[in-house]
């Protein structure tokens, strides 16, 4: 049978397709602006067939409604990342927290979930029937190649992306058609605060370095920082708008870089319209899974690769809590580590972890890590940390040195408290 008579052959309506779902599966969701709606939405909806389904999802954009009290017999979540939508069904134990590296999830799915069902979202085929993953490679793509049964949702809207982003139709089970602008995720207004992080942020940057930037405020302000250098490369868990921005205006432009030259490198993207028209069809963006993109050892490859990425506290040792405040799980640990370890391994690498000093009064470099928070990335991995006020570059130096070069970048109204808990815990003057 060609291709075209095939997909003809496994066209089922959404309802249909999730038929092929059986109580006690364990399911995989495509993720991020990638979700696949429409099937998902038929979950949902054929709620009551299904008991204890265990759903897999990571960034979760959409309206999770399987998280709802209302369908806890129906399905459990687990995430190695929580958001909006899905952190209160986790608090109230209708789902559960796997912590993980991000780079780790592929192998993860591929060992130990094996998944019964994927759901994903796909382009339409090309004139030999491969469709892209488009926006969302990730853990998407290993988890679909690796589950039993595999049903795509195919989208008009979802960007053609090149790199190791392709599936044949002759590999899908089943396949529903069904044409939705991808979720848009607008840029925020950046506020003084953030735009002073971006500024300091840039200082630590040189022409020809190769960016990893996670998602947010302050990897938007660093972008807004970074447009009078020149030649920058792009090898990132992910990228938005702003990243656009540089590379139209050739500030990126991937000549300097070692590993991969001449291509952006990314395993999922989260932006607007302008992002999504940017990857579509360009050779020059390369989609992969995350265990080829974030893996410290393959990422380390590039040169001058400077990562930059955001946290809740960093305490006097330099131990940074990214994921939790205090008990509460907010989000997952995400692609940080994996690059702050391969900044600091990349010949001429730097990894930073930025943030305001303070949050609703509070401040973020504290004397000691809340109770019952995880410690994200480790003393031993932390390099610089940036604030407002200023650079602290951790490396190497001792417990009192560290301690010092916080405190000197804290908010100027917590210094006094955070000298005097210095005097007391190391025996010396500040
Ligand atoms: N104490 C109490 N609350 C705190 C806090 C602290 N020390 N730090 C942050 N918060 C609160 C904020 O006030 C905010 O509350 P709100 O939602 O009620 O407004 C909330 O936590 C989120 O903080 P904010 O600074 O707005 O978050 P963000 O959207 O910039 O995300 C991280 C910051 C750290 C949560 C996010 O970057 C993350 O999950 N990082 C880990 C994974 C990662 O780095 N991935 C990157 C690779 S792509």
């Amino acid at each position: 049978m060609n291709w075209q008579n095939e997909y003809k052959s496994k066209l089922v309506s959404a309802d249909e397709a999730v038929k092929h779902i059986k109580s006690g599966n364990k399911v995989v969701f495509g993720h991020a602006v990638g979700e696949p709606v429409a099937l998902i939405d038929a979950v949902v909806r054929n709620a009551d067939a299904y008991e204890h389904v265990e759903i897999f999802h990571m960034v979760a954009m959409g309206k999770s409604e399987y998280c709802k009290p209302e369908y806890e017999k129906n399905f459990w979540h687990n995430t190695i990342f929580l958001g909006g939508t899905t952190r209160q069904a986790i608090a109230e134990g209708r789902g559960d927290y796997t912590p993980l590296f991000f780079y780790e999830y592929p192998d993860y799915f591929r060992t130990r979930v094996r998944p019964d069902v994927a759901l994903f979202q796909l382009s339409p085929p090309n004139e030999h029937g491969y469709c892209s993953f488009g926006v969302s490679v990730d853990y998407t793509k290993p988890a679909a190649e690796c589950s039993k049964i595999k049903i795509a949702q195919i989208n008009k809207f979802m960007p053609y992306t090149y790199g190791d982003s392709f599936i044949h139709i002759s590999d899908l089970d089943y396949i529903v058609e069904h044409d939705a602008p991808l979720i848009d995720l607008h840029p925020m207004v950046l506020s003084e605060v953030e735009k002073a992080i971006g500024k300091n942020v840039a200082s630590l940057a040189r022409d020809g370095d190769c960016l990893q930037l996670g998602i947010g405020a302050i990897p938007d302000a660093v972008l807004a920082g970074l447009s009078d250098k020149n030649d920058l490369g792009l090898h990132t868990e992910m990228f938005s708008d702003g990243a656009v921005d540089l590379l139209q205006k050739g500030v990126i432009n991937n000549r300097k870089k070692n590993f991969h030259p001449g291509r952006s490198v990314a395993s999922f993207l989260m932006g607007t319209r302008k992002l999504y028209e940017y990857v579509n069809n360009n050779p020059t963006v390369e989609m992969c899974p995350v265990d080829y993109v974030n893996d410290p050892r393959i990422a380390c490859q590039n040169d001058n690769l400077i990562s930059v990425n955001a946290c809740v506290q960093v305490d006097l040792m330099g131990q940074v809590v990214s994921d939790s405040i205090g008990y509460r799980q907010i989000s997952g640990t995400g692609g940080q580590v994996d690059f702050v370890r391969a900044a600091n391994m990349s010949k001429g690498g730097r990894s930073i972890i930025a943030m305001p000093s303070v949050t609703k009064g509070i401040s973020k470099i504290v004397p000691l890590i809340d109770e019952g928070a995880a410690v994200t990335t480790s003393r031993n991995d932390v390099n610089y940390v940036v604030t407002e006020y200023g650079i602290a570059e951790l490396k190497g130096k001792t417990l009192r040195e560290r301690a010092r070069a916080l405190i000197a970048i804290a908010h100027p109204d917590f210094r006094t408290g955070l000298i005097s808990v210095f005097e007391k815990r190391f025996h010396c003057t500040f």
